[in-house]
C-alpha cells in the first residue's frame, strides 16, 4: 500500500538490523496487545493460558519480573504489583468476604492493620489481633469462619520472630489459609513455601529494587486454586504494575545477592557494637539473642536482612530520641528501606496496644552500602549526645 507521512508515522515500514542479543530484559510497555484474528479477541487475564490480551495483565517484562521471584521463592506463580501495600491489599480483598474473620499480628506492617480495620471492617470481614509469639496458641483465637492468618516475620520495627510451621499448623487445621508479608527476607532467607504457608508477599519497592527509586510487590502462591483467585481479583481491582519499573527491579535483582550479603555483615557488626552502648537498653536484630524469637529466626532462616531497631535507654526522653536521630548525618530520614543509603526513623508505641513497652525509645535503623566504620562513627557521635 502506499502511504502518506502521516500514517508511515504509525505504521512504518522501516528496517533495522535482526539478531541483537544483550543481557538486560527489553522494557516491553503496552497497553494495547495484538491478537492474530477478529475471533481470536479475549479478555481473559491469565496470560500464562490465553497468551497476552491487555497491557494490565502483564507484558513479558511484567511476566519476567514475576516469574523470577517465583523461581525465587519456589512458588507456583507470581503476580507483579504496583507496590508492596498494593500486593497486601489484593491478598485480602481476594482471600476474603463478608462474614469471613482474618488474624493479624500486633507486630504487623501498620497499612495492613489499618486496611483491616477500615475497609475490611467496612466490607463485613471481621479483624483481630494475636501476639505475634502466640505460636501454637493461635489455635485458641481461630473462629469458626477463619479464614486468613497473616504473618509477618519479623515484625514491622519490633522485630518478633514468628514460629510460622506453628501457626500454619495451627491454621490449616482450623480450614485457614496463611498469608507471609516476607519482605524483611527479601524472599530468600526464609523459605516460606517449605515453612507451609500458602501465600507469600513482598514489598520489591525494598531489597529487590534496592535503590529507593521504585515501587512494586510481589504475591506468590502455592497453589494453582490460590492463584485463580488472586488473578481474578486483580483483573476486577485493575492495578497494573509499570513495566519501567519492572525492568528496574530486574536490574536490581542482579544485584541482590552482593548487597544482602554485605549489609548483612555490616548491619551485623552495627547490631553488636550498639547492644554495647550504655545509651542502649536493647537491640532488636533477629540475629541477636536480644530480640523477640531469636531462637526461631536460628532454626528457620538462612540469613539476615540490614532492618533492625534500637530502644533507647529508660529515662531518655522523646525530644532527646528525636534529636539523637535528626543528629545523624550519614542515617537519612525517610520511609522505606532495602535500598543503599542507611536510614533512621524514630518510633512512639506508647498507645500501641502490645508494643507500649517500648514507648518513645524505638529506632528503626535501615543499613546500607555506606562504610561500617563511618556509620559507626556515625551512630557514636549521635549517641554521645544522649550523655
Ligand atoms: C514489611 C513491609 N511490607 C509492605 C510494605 C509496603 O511496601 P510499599 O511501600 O511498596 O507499598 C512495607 C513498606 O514499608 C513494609 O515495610
Amino acid at each position: 500500500m502506499q502511504k502518506h507521512w502521516q500514517t508511515k508515522l504509525i505504521h512504518s515500514d522501516a528496517q533495522v538490523p535482526q539478531g541483537f542479543r544483550s543481557l538486560s530484559v527489553p522494557t516491553f510497555r503496552a497497553s494495547t496487545t495484538l491478537f492474530n484474528d477478529a475471533a481470536a479477541i479475549t479478555d481473559a487475564w491469565d496470560q500464562y493460558e490465553a497468551g497476552y490480551t491487555y497491557g494490565l495483565y502483564g507484558t513479558p517484562t511484567t511476566l519476567e519480573l514475576a516469574g523470577r521471584i517465583c523461581e525465587l521463592e519456589g512458588g507456583y506463580r507470581t503476580i507483579i504489583t504496583a507496590g508492596g501495600h498494593g500486593a497486601i491489599a489484593l491478598i485480602n480483598l481476594a482471600l476474603l468476604q463478608s462474614g469471613d474473620h482474618v488474624l493479624l499480628p500486633e507486630s504487623v506492617y501498620a497499612p495492613n492493620r489499618r486496611l483491616a480495620n477500615d475497609l475490611l471492617r467496612r466490607f463485613g470481614v471481621e479483624a483481630s489481633y494475636y501476639a505475634p509469639d502466640a505460636g501454637a496458641g493461635i489455635a485458641r483465637l481461630m473462629r469458626p469462619n477463619t479464614r486468613l492468618v497473616w504473618c509477618e516475620s519479623p515484625g514491622s520495627i519490633t522485630m518478633e520472630v514468628q514460629d510460622v510451621p506453628a501457626i500454619v499448623e495451627a491454621a490449616h487445621r482450623a480450614g485457614a489459609l496463611v498469608a507471609l508479608d516476607n519482605t524483611w527476607s527479601a524472599g530468600v532467607y526464609f523459605d516460606a513455601f517449605a515453612h507451609g504457608v500458602d501465600v507469600t508477599m513482598q514489598a520489591l519497592t525494598k531489597y529487590v529494587g534496592g535503590h529507593s527509586d521504585l515501587l512494586l510487590g510481589s504475591v506468590t502462591v502455592k497453589e494453582r486454586k490460590t492463584y485463580e483467585r488472586l488473578g481474578v481479583t486483580h483483573k476486577l481491582l485493575g492495578c497494573a504494575a509499570s513495566p519501567d519499573d519492572c525492568n528496574l527491579a530486574l536490574r536490581g535483582m542482579k544485584t541482590l545477592a552482593v548487597r544482602l550479603e554485605k549489609i548483612q555483615t555490616s548491619a551485623l557488626t552495627i547490631a553488636g557494637w550498639l547492644a554495647e552502648r550504655p545509651e542502649i537498653e536493647r537491640v532488636l536484630h533477629p540475629a541477636l539473642a536480644s530480640c523477640p524469637g531469636h531462637e526461631l529466626w536460628k532454626r528457620d532462616f538462612t540469613g539476615a536482612a540490614g532492618v533492625f531497631s534500637i530502644v533507647l535507654r529508660q529515662g531518655i526522653g522523646k525530644p532527646q530520641v528525636l534529636d539523637f536521630v535528626n543528629s545523624l548525618e550519614l542515617f537519612k530520614i525517610g520511609y522505606s528501606w532495602g535500598g543503599v543509603t542507611s536510614l533512621a526513623v524514630a518510633y512512639d508505641f506508647s498507645h500501641h496496644r502490645g508494643r507500649a513497652e517500648y514507648g518513645h525509645r524505638i529506632v528503626r535503623l535501615n543499613i546500607g552500602l555506606e562504610s561500617t566504620e563511618d556509620l559507626l562513627a556515625d551512630l557514636a557521635a549521635a549517641l554521645g549526645r544522649l550523655g
